[in-house]
């Protein structure tokens, strides 16, 4: 008999695709997918740890389980990603309905820590295995024209705001083999568009040349047309890989690259070993080899210690680079980080930097949204639009297309003329 398997995602990208890889698994031992939680027989929360927001979440989702637990007994609870890797047993102490906490790095063992669970076992796992999960995972199966594929995890970096060196442990690459082995597996099943994931992806050695020799190989992969990797860090930017974004039209043209603050004196305290200027010497160089190179990045407000001045050095940087989207937070200080035993910063300070941040964030997107309209640029069809008869994808820089057309052209690339600029989507009309 089919059992139903509901999952909730918190998080990044790599958290997103974990739990699609957790859903592939467990599909192996009879479980479908589905996303009314009403109906499931294991609910898997998969968690994300990087602000206390989303860190207590898993809590509040608990608790709005119960009356589901009461009218099924035999319901399962699982606990997967970030929190249950950084709280692991204190969650079933804390919240008793939970039957499995698994960390990140123990996924591939679900079928065996699940059979324990039916012994009546409470099970925590959270182990760092040495062997790699990724050969214990069965093979990718989808239907999407655009896929993820996990290349590198861990971080060796240590900001001092960050968990997740301590959630993700060490770096570690997939070696250059497997992943083209899985690229191809992807394409072949109707892949068009890969992007390359890691938590700190372009600092992959899995082979000699770095993420840029990666990206040439892909590159060379029949039928993958366009290549994309998140998140980069500003000091594992090599020339290899700015020359690639000049060099490999498969490269595309949008780089999600976080700098956290425009101030030196933050910069230092958040350990990000780099400066503004270095920074902006780099953008500058990626823009050189790519001139339409559209970036984004990730800002932190309040980081302990930021005053009125250095937070007006964000913003001057912010002016300075015209990012075509990015990310702002305002800091949350976190368990076990050095930061957290620091002097916080007023948190309506925070909040309101935030807000001011924000808004010129938004401005530069508008700006970057409205320079499309009136120009063609080639979409890749990915799922129907919200309206009747509507397909949406997305544009070489990564914005969301909407355009009357035919389901038939899903996984299709196709040239649309751009109409209009919406709030966080573009829409247009096939210009064939
Ligand atoms: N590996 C990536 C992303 C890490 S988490 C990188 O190096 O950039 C994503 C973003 O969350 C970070 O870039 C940072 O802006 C934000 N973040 C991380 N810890 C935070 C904290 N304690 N408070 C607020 N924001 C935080
Ligand atoms: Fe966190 Fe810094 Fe590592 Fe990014 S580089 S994951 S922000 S410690
Ligand atoms: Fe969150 Fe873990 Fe990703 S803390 S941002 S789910 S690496």
């Amino acid at each position: 008999m089919t059992k139903k398997l509901f999952v909730k995602t918190y998080g990044c990208q790599m958290n997103v695709h974990d739990g699609e890889r957790m859903a592939e698994l467990l599909a192996g031992q009879g479980y479908e997918q589905t996303d009314r939680a009403e109906e499931a027989d294991m609910v898997l929360l998969n968690t994300c740890h990087i602000r206390e927001k989303a860190a207590e979440k898993v809590y509040s989702d608990i608790g709005r389980l119960k009356p589901l637990r009461a009218a099924k007994p035999d319901l399962r609870i699982a606990v997967a990603g970030c929190v249950a890797q950084a709280e692991g047993a204190e969650i079933i102490a804390r919240a008793p309905s939970v039957d499995l906490v698994v960390g990140p790095q123990s996924y591939q063992n679900l079928p065996e820590l699940l059979a324990r669970v039916d012994r009546g076992e409470k099970v925590v796992e959270t182990e760092f295995p040495a062997e790699d999960k990724f050969a214990r995972l069965p093979g990718r199966k989808t239907r999407a024209p655009a896929a993820f594929l996990t290349v590198q995890e861990g971080c060796d970096k240590f900001c001092a705001f960050c968990v997740v060196p301590y959630t993700r442990g060490a770096e570690v690459s997939r070696p250059l083999a497997r992943v083209l082995d899985e690229a191809r597996t992807l394409v072949a099943q109707g892949v068009r568009e890969v992007t390359l994931l890691g938590q700190n992806v372009n600092a992959w050695h899995g082979a000699e040349g770095g993420l840029a020799a990666l990206v040439r190989e892909l590159a060379r992969v029949e039928g993958l047309d366009r290549i994309r990797y998140t998140t980069s860090h500003p000091n594992d930017m090599d020339d290899a890989l700015i020359a690639a974004h000049g060099e490999e039209p498969k490269l595309m043209p949008f780089l999600h690259l976080p700098v956290q603050s425009g101030s030196d004196r933050i910069l230092k305290a958040m350990n990000r070993k780099h400066r503004a200027a270095d920074y902006l010497a780099l953008v500058q160089r990626l823009r050189a080899a790519r001139p339409d190179l559209l970036l984004s990045s990730d800002f932190i407000t309040g980081f302990p210690g930021e005053t009125e001045e250095d937070f007006d050095a964000t913003l001057a940087l912010v002016e300075e680079v015209r990012f075509g989207m990015a990310y702002s937070f305002a800091y949350s200080p976190r368990p076990g980080t050095p930061a957290a035993e620091r002097t916080p910063v007023d948190p309506d300070v925070a909040h309101d930097r935030l807000l001011r941040l924000q808004a010129l964030i938004t401005r530069q997107q508008r700006e970057a949204q409205e320079s499309m309209v009136d120009r063609v640029l080639p979409v890749l069809f990915e799922k129907p639009g919200r309206q009747a008869g509507q397909m949406t994808g997305k544009s070489e820089h990564l914005m969301a297309v909407s355009v009357t057309a035919p389901e038939t052209l899903r996984g299709e690339i196709v040239p649309v003329r751009i109409t209009a600029a919406l709030t966080n989507s573009l829409s247009g009309e096939l210009a064939a």
